[in-house]
């Protein structure tokens, strides 16, 4: 479940709706996890002072002096090279680390203070096809460029997140109930992504049942209310069709362009719960689990 996994591990470190259908690429090919398990030498993990030295003295740089890398660029449009504001740009190490900014006014765009490794890079823009997938090896003392163009592509559909799909189911009680018993787990680009286009009503339904049957009110993990399915499923595609034009994103503010969104991989499902404990380390609970995780930043 890579997108559940994904969705959820947005929500934990940042929630950022426009990513919502982003689609999942093969970048990087071989993932080490980031993660330490605190399973049955727990204690013993825990206790490794390497880990506690490192979170307890984030501002002493000299040790990492090193290994911080920087990768920038331009984004421009490979038919007019217009510089294009706002691509979303996609940094991917063997780590497992996945780190995401966009590009400002003039396109540029740039990753500082990354960890040195080899990295996987692409970038999208709204408006435009998703680039080729760049793999770089980082050097310590210079910054590396990487330019992008992108080709415009006007077919939005795949492009615009799940936030937007969800805009045209009108407004009121019905929509609410659909938000609390189904966007909860994961979001409405899913199963147009799961379906590649808008599932029929009875593609709805037979989704729908097997919802039930995992999260429904009869099973062992109630988590969607008693519903009529059939009028749910017919009612979901009488309003998401191909046919329909999703609306464009809203313009993405001066504030958000500032952002950097950091995402880890995780084992297993995904993760649930996460607490920082008193030594600054973060600690993950698995989803569906017992296990538990420490986040090796
Ligand atoms: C508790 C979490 C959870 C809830 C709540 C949930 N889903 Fe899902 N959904 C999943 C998971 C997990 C999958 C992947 C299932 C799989 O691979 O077997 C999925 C997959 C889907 C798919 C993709 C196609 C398929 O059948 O696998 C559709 C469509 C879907 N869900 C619709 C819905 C609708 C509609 C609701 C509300 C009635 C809903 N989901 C509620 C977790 C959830």
């Amino acid at each position: 479940m890579p997108v559940i996994k994904r969705a959820i591990a947005l929500f934990l470190f940042l929630a950022l709706t426009a990513c919502a259908t982003t689609p999942q690429t093969n970048t990087t090919s071989e993932t080490e996890t980031p993660m330490a398990t605190v399973g049955s030498e727990a204690q013993e993990q825990a206790e490794i002072p390497e880990t506690i030295t490192k979170t307890e003295t984030p501002t002493t740089t000299s040790m990492l002096a090193n290994e911080i890398v920087s990768i920038t660029g331009q984004i421009t449009a490979n038919d007019t090279n217009a510089p294009i504001p706002h691509a979303f740009v996609q940094a991917r190490n063997n780590k497992g680390m996945v780190i995401t900014v966009l590009s400002n006014e003039e396109g540029d765009y740039q990753f500082t203070d990354l960890p040195a490794g080899r990295y996987s890079v692409s970038a999208r823009g709204f408006g435009y096809a998703r680039s080729l997938t760049e793999i770089v090896e980082t050097e310590p003392s210079s910054p590396q460029s990487i330019p992008f163009k992108l080709t415009p592509d006007a077919d939005i559909a795949a492009q615009v997140s799940g936030a937007e799909w969800l805009s045209l189911l009108p407004d009121g009680d019905e929509t609410r109930q659909f938000i609390l018993d189904c966007q909860g787990c994961h979001q409405l680009g899913w199963p147009r992504q799961a379906y590649n286009g808008w599932p029929t009503s009875s593609q709805w339904e037979t989704s729908i049942k097997k919802m039930h049957g995992y999260y429904g009110p009869r099973s062992e993990f109630p988590i969607i209310g008693p519903m009529d399915i059939p009028r749910t499923a017919a009612w979901l595609a009488e309003y998401l069709t191909d046919e329909a034009t999703p609306p464009q994103p809203l313009p993405i503010s001066a504030a958000a362009q500032a952002m950097r969104l950091t995402e880890y991989d995780f084992p297993g499902v995904g993760p649930h719960d996460l607490v920082l404990d008193a030594n600054g380390q973060v600690i993950v609970t698995g989803m569906f689990s017992d296990d538990m995780y420490v986040l090796i930043l």
